[in-house]
C-alpha cells in the first residue's frame, strides 16, 4: 500500500487484475504507442515551447461553452500516454468522477475536480488547434530546472535543447527555494517519487495528501466498466450549475 497520509485513504500498488499500475515496461503495442508519445514529448517540451503555448491559449479566444459541452468533446480522443486506459476521455472523466461518488457522495467538489481534471485534452479538437498527443498528455514535469531522474521515460531528455542550456539544467533552475506550486502542476514524479520538493511551500505539502487521495481514483479506477452518460448526466449537470457560470471562455 501507498502511505497518502489522509486516514483510510492508502491507495493500492497493483489493480483489480493483479498487474501494476502504470507499467511502462510492458511490452505491447500500447506500450510502443506511449514510448513513442514520450519521446516526442520528452524531447519538443522546451521553456520557449510551453511559454509561446501558454501565450497562445492565454488569449482564452477559441471557444464559448459549458463544461459539460467540454466533457462531451472528449469523446473522440484517447490519451497516448497513458498504458492503463484505451477509453475515450469523457469515460475516464466520468469513471473517476463516479468512483469519487461512490465513496465519498458529499465530497462534490472532489467529484467535480474529478469531472473536469482532464479538460485540457480538449487542444486535442480541431478547434483548439489540433494539438498533437505529445503537446497535451502525459505526467508533467516542471520546465527550466533539471529533469528529475524519476520521470517516466527519463532516458529521451538527453536529446532535450533545455538540457543543454545552463541556466536551466541545475537542481533549481530558475525557481527558487519553496517558490509554491501555484504555476507548476504536480506530476508523478512528485507525488510519487518526492521529487521537486525544493519548489514546494507549507500549502503545497499540505495539497500533496488530497492530491495522492484524487490520484487514487485518477489511476485505479480505470475499468471497462462503461458509465452510461445519460444517466449521470443529469447530476453532473446539477454541480456544475453549482459552481460553475453556464457558460466560459476557452
Ligand atoms: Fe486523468
Amino acid at each position: 500500500m501507498l502511505q497518502t497520509g489522509v486516514p483510510g485513504l492508502d491507495v493500492p500498488r497493483r489493480n483489480a487484475f493483479g498487474l501494476d499500475f502504470r507499467d511502462f515496461e510492458k511490452e505491447s503495442l500500447r506500450n510502443a504507442i506511449v514510448q513513442e508519445c514520450y519521446r516526442k514529448n520528452h524531447i519538443y517540451q522546451t521553456c520557449e515551447f510551453a511559454n509561446k503555448k501558454k501565450e497562445e491559449y492565454g488569449k482564452l479566444d477559441k471557444a464559448e461553452m459549458s463544461i459539460w459541452e467540454c466533457c462531451e468533446l472528449l469523446k473522440n480522443y484517447v490519451d497516448e500516454s497513458d498504458p492503463d486506459l484505451d477509453e475515450p476521455q469523457i469515460d475516464h472523466l466520468l469513471q473517476t468522477a463516479e468512483a469519487i461518488r461512490r465513496d465519498h457522495p458529499h465530497e462534490y467538489w472532489l467529484q467535480l475536480t474529478a469531472l473536469i481534471h482532464d479538460l485540457g485534452k480538449v487542444l486535442l479538437h480541431p478547434a483548439f488547434g489540433e494539438e498533437p498527443q505529445w503537446c497535451v498528455v502525459g505526467d508533467t514535469f516542471p520546465l527550466g530546472c533539471a529533469f528529475d531522474n524519476n520521470i517516466v521515460h527519463h532516458q529521451f531528455f538527453k536529446e532535450n535543447p533545455d538540457s543543454r542550456n545552463p541556466a536551466f539544467n541545475t537542481k533549481l533552475g530558475i525557481y527558487s527555494e519553496n517558490i509554491g506550486l501555484d504555476n507548476i502542476t504536480m506530476s508523478w514524479a512528485m507525488h510519487r517519487h518526492g521529487a521537486y520538493t525544493f519548489v514546494m511551500n507549507d500549502e503545497d505539502k499540505e495539497m500533496l495528501k488530497w492530491l495522492q487521495v484524487f490520484n487514487k481514483y485518477d489511476l485505479y479506477s480505470k475499468s471497462k466498466v462503461k458509465i452510461n452518460q445519460e444517466e449521470v448526466k443529469p447530476y453532473y449537470l446539477s454541480l456544475i450549475k453549482k459552481y460553475f457560470p453556464e457558460k466560459l471562455k476557452w
